[in-house]
């Protein structure tokens, strides 16, 4: 089953995501769910609050970046309450997008090393270092748990410039291909 996707302008983006424990209800078909949901898409990468649920979790495939980084070409991983413990490296940008920022794509500056614990579906511990296209990616998805987008790190400037994007998006007046769900603004 495919989940709507929140946009900007939802709160729930906003927020910090909750822990969760394996007991956490159909864990497995919500793995699935949001992996349809991605490939769907076309993202690289789905973080839990896009979809509603208020939970540290993230799927990545950064499979397609193995043209440029063949030990990519099995890249799909779940991570369930990661944490991060270090982003180093030299920073470098890269043209990002976002399911929840449709029609928005942005030159974005991050260091290159992550380096991660977390739990994978089968909440099997893990801590790992991922740079490049990978580290990338997860550092966007991890963000999604604390509530930050990738437009946070834009110039005000370059915000500023996008506003009128974002509140199109918080309207739902935008229409990606995938469904959406429409943020409810009081
Ligand atoms: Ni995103």
């Amino acid at each position: 089953m495919k989940y709507p996707v929140t946009v900007y302008g939802d709160p729930l983006l906003r927020k910090k995501a909750k822990e969760i424990d394996k007991n956490y209800p159909n864990l497995e078909q919500v793995i699935e769910n949001m992996w349809e949901t991605m490939y769907y898409s076309d993202g690289v990468g789905l973080a839990a609050p896009q979809v509603g649920l208020p939970i540290r979790m993230f799927v990545v495939d950064a499979s397609s970046g193995a043209d440029e980084e063949p030990e990519l070409a099995d890249f799909r991983k779940v991570f369930i309450n990661p944490e991060i413990i270090e982003i180093t490296g030299e920073e470098w940008v890269m043209n990002e997008g976002c399911l929840s920022l449709p029609e928005i794509r942005e030159d974005i500056t991050r260091p290159d090393e992550v380096a991660i614990r977390y739990f994978d579906e089968n909440f099997t511990e893990h801590e790992e270092t991922y740079k490049g296209f990978a580290g990338r990616v997860i550092q966007h998805e991890y963000d999604h748990l604390e509530g930050i987008l990738f437009i946070d790190y834009l110039s005000p400037l370059r915000k500023r410039l996008l506003k009128s994007k974002l509140l199109n998006i918080s309207k739902g007046k935008v229409q990606p291909h995938y469904k959406i769900k429409i943020p409810v603004n009081k």
